[in-house]
Parts: C-alpha cells; structure tokens; sequence
C-alpha cells in the first residue's frame, strides 16, 4: 500500500499508454482520491470533482463517448482502453466565482479580470499530479490525457456531468503493460536543463 521514497514517485512517474487488463484494487483508487483532495486549491474553493469509472461497462461507454474507431483502435486507443479505470478530474469556475464573492474574499462583482490564470484547471490539475503520483506509489501507471473538445458534449451527457463542471482531460489507471504502447513525446524530444528554464534573479538571457 504505496510508501516509497517520494524522490522515486517524482522521477518515476510517466504516463502510461499501455495497460494490462488486471482489475485495480477500489482500495487504490480509493487512496487516489484521498490524494487528490489534498491539493491546494485558491481559497480553499476545492471546486473540483472527480467522476470515477471503474466497471467494464462505464469504461467502455468512456470510449464510445470520446474515441472514434473503437473496432479498429490505433495503439494509442488500444493500449489505453484496456485500463480498467479512467478518473475524469473536472473543475467548476462557477465554484471559484462564488467563493471569491464570498465575505472573506469580497469580489462580489465576479470580474473575471480580476483572475491571473484559470485556478479553477490549475486546483484540477494539481489534484490530477497527486492521483498520477499516487498511482507510481502504488506500483501502478495511470495517463493524463485530453478529451478531444467535440467529443466533450457527448462525454457530459453520458455521464451526466452538470454544466456547471468542465473535464480538464481524463485519467487512466490500470497495471502498465510489458511492452510499452504508443510511445509519447519524451522519446522524441528531451526534457530541458534545469538552467533552460530556470532565471535566477532576473530572466535575462544568459548566452
Ligand atoms: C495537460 C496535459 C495534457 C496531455 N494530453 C495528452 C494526451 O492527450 N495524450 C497523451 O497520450 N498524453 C498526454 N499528455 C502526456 C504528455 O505527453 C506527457 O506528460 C509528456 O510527454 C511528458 O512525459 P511523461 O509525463 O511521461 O514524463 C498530457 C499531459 C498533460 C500535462
């Protein structure tokens, strides 16, 4: 029941796309969403949720929702469908506007200028790290992947997610497969030094 070294969880963690069809113990996925609702999230708004699909049936109407050629699935499709959970993370920017009218806050215009970034995607993502962490925890492989935005209508619907939620993408959780499955952007491109992307007192170009 996980305890690794958490160095090992950050640096193991990559995204699965290929899985065996070996159920997922309910309790790990229950530890997911414990994890999950450990994040941080912009004045405690915790407006997220998570719709959980972990019966051969609710997966594959998953599929059906979102992908095209489930009789002929590419190795993408086909290596992911076999995941016997897929967690979709949704975040409520309604939820967000009405905290932040609330008194503590006090903005009770609700201008969405007055927003950086999104923290509604950002609460959801965050929480989808630690779901992707506790998988790695668990020796299991999950995937963050996006839902294609036409197909988001159709995913709502079956799953009546309300309107006031938006899917930031979905999750799949399963036991990784031996051979690795569609291969994903890291074995086309490497991962940037740390003083790429890190500017140490000012962002000017150092070369
Ligand atoms: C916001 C986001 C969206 C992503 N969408 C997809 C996707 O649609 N399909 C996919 O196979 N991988 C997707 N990925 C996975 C990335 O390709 C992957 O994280 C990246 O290549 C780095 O590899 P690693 O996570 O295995 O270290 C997504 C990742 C993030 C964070």
């Amino acid at each position: 029941m996980g305890g690794m070294e958490f160095a090992d969880v950050v640096r193991r963690r990559k995204m699965v796309r290929n899985y065996t069809d070996e159920p997922v113990d309910p309790a790990v996925v229950d530890r997911a969403l414990d994890n999950a609702v450990r994040a941080p999230s912009a004045g405690f708004s915790q407006g997220w949720g998570f719709l959980v699909l972990d019966t051969p049936d609710e997966v594959r109407r998953y599929w059906a929702a979102t992908a095209d050629d489930l009789d002929q699935p590419d190795e993408w499709l086909a290596g992911m469908m076999r995941a016997p959970v897929v967690i979709v993370p949704c975040s409520s920017k309604a939820a967000y506007l009405g905290r932040y009218a609330e008194p503590d806050k006090g903005w009770t215009d609700r201008d969405e200028a007055r927003w950086p970034v999104p923290f509604w995607h950002m609460d959801a993502a965050m929480a989808s790290l630690l779901i992707l962490q506790t998988a790695v925890d668990e020796g299991l492989g999950a995937c963050f992947f996006g839902i294609p935005p036409e197909k988001v209508p159709a995913a709502r619907a079956e799953f009546a997610i309300p309107e006031t939620f938006d899917p930031v993408g979905s999750i799949t959780l399963g036991h990784p497969a031996t051979t690795p499955g569609a291969q994903g952007s890291p074995t086309r491109r490497r991962r940037k030094d740390l003083d790429e992307v890190v500017h140490r007192g000012n962002w000017r170009a150092t070369d």
